[in-house]
């Protein structure tokens, strides 16, 4: 183990920077639409039930590696097992982070300029058809997205360099809480605007007829995706996890703030879109261009309402994607400081260099080189479908399998029941090792295939 190695503070800590790391944009801009799409609360009672009986499992597995090599994810997989082919899998949840910061951060940088447009009341000033093309028109831009890209990344990358107790813990401690107080305000807001039924009746009508296959694969994607598996996360920190943190509750700590998180967005961003008339949509122009039309239409009788529901929303989306950002950071500061003696400082300086770099062309490839195509994409939306659809779920089947079927049952069983003292552990053991081994990867593979046919 390295020398001199910090962990968490306690059981909270724990929870609020594995949370930070899972709540991000695809808490705010994808759930609330698959929700929708998929047929209300029949959809939820679904998303719950494979968060918990499988991406939890899953998540448990990476938090065993972690935890019982406490080093690196690198370090972690050789640790457990030298000398073999497993490497690959520490190099892969190394790799898949540092190329998903770059374009994440490019997201991040937007946020941060939306942040920036409603402290001057833009979306007051301009008319809300005008709102619209705000969006496209500003990543069009060559300059300004670059520099909010390298604010934003810069900004990660310090609170990773001031170090995992000082730095990430005491940043997830504020800023988590601060994001539930907002989204909570958000929501209760935007279900009295006049008009917010059709957002709620969107959210909750369950429609099981509207819940097809598709709609099943998509509700195990989206949690695996949301508790941030496949990527390197779950490994790195929980190697900073004490040995006498209980696995199973802090892994389930994690999942519910992550769907209670996701649903409270939904009531926050769909009631809002509905109250303004406009049809809701995913992704980007979910949170870029429907939201500022609702803005712009409610500050046409109540600019101050208007501006303050704009800065507390950026303000969340900003927060969200940072505290993600920091955990796909860590990762590669982790590496860099362990397997090659950097400083904390220059391995993430290393970082923001590297990812950086990247983003910058991924950046461009929303504007000026977006007919630069690569398999008949532009960059951004290149590694966003090469790492999402392929790289995320490799690594997630691979941390799987390395648990389920090479390390050896009885380390897995000592590392999650803290060498058999608690009983709740040793209970659910036989389910979740089960799951671990035979129902994930088999889960993973199903995802694999429906995106891969979604193309
Ligand atoms: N869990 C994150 C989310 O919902 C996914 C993620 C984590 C993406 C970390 C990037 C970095 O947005």
């Amino acid at each position: 183990m390295h020398q001199g190695r910090e962990s968490f503070g306690g059981r909270f800590a724990v929870i609020m920077t594995l949370a930070g790391s899972a709540i991000g944009l695809g808490n705010l801009w994808r759930f609330p639409y698959l929700v929708g799409e998929y047929g209300g609360a029949a959809f939820i009672i679904v998303y719950i039930l494979m968060s918990f009986l499988i991406s939890l499992p899953m998540f448990m597995a990476e938090s065993v590696i972690g935890r019982r090599s406490r080093q690196n994810a690198i370090g972690a997989v050789r640790s457990l097992a030298p000398d073999s082919g497993w490497a690959f899998l520490g190099y892969l949840s190394v790799i898949t982070p540092m190329i998903i910061v770059s374009y994440y951060s490019v997201v991040g940088g937007w946020s941060l300029n939306f942040l920036l447009k409603s402290f001057a009341f833009e979306f007051n000033k301009i008319g809300p058809e005008e709102s619209l093309g705000l969006f496209g028109s500003f990543i069009s831009k060559p300059w300004a997205p670059i520099i909010c890209l390298a604010a934003f990344l810069g900004l990660s990358c310090t609170v990773v360099a001031l170090g995992v107790k000082k730095g990430i813990e005491g940043f997830s401690k504020v800023s988590l809480p601060l994001l539930f107080v907002l989204v909570v305000i958000i929501a209760i807001y935007a279900c009295s605007m006049p008009g917010a039924k059709g957002g709620v009746d969107f959210l909750i009508k369950p429609d099981f007829s509207k819940l097809t296959g598709r709609g099943i694969a998509s509700a195990l994607g989206q949690s695996f995706y949301s508790l941030s598996l496949g990527m390197g996360i779950v490994i790195t920190y929980s190697s900073y996890v004490s040995k006498k943190e209980n696995l199973a509750v802090s892994s389930l700590g994690t999942a519910i703030s992550d769907l209670l998180f996701a649903c409270l967005a939904g009531f926050a961003i769909m009631p809002a879109v509905f109250a303004a008339g406009i049809e809701p949509n995913s992704g980007p122009g979910l949170i870029f261009q429907s939201l500022p039309y609702t803005f712009s239409k409610m500050g046409v009788g109540a600019p101050w309402a208007s501006a303050s529901a704009a800065i507390f929303f950026f303000m969340t989306v900003l927060v969200a994607a940072m505290t993600s950002a920091i955990s796909l950071v860590e990762v590669g500061v982790a590496y860099l400081v362990e397997e090659k003696g950097l400083r904390r400082g220059t391995a993430s300086l290393c970082v923001f260099g590297g990812a950086f770099t990247l983003g910058v062309f991924a950046s461009l490839s929303t504007g000026p080189i977006q007919d630069l195509k690569i398999f008949g994409k532009p960059f951004f939306d290149f590694l966003d479908l090469f790492c999402s659809n392929f790289l995320l779920l490799l690594g997630g089947m691979l941390a799987v399998l390395f648990v389920g079927w090479k390390m050896k049952k009885e380390d897995v069983f000592d590392e999650f029941t803290n060498g058999g003292t608690k009983a709740f552990n040793r209970k659910i053991f036989p389910l979740v090792y089960g799951v671990i081994k035979y129902v994930a990867p088999l889960a993973l593979a199903i995802i694999f295939f429906t995106n891969f046919l979604g193309e």
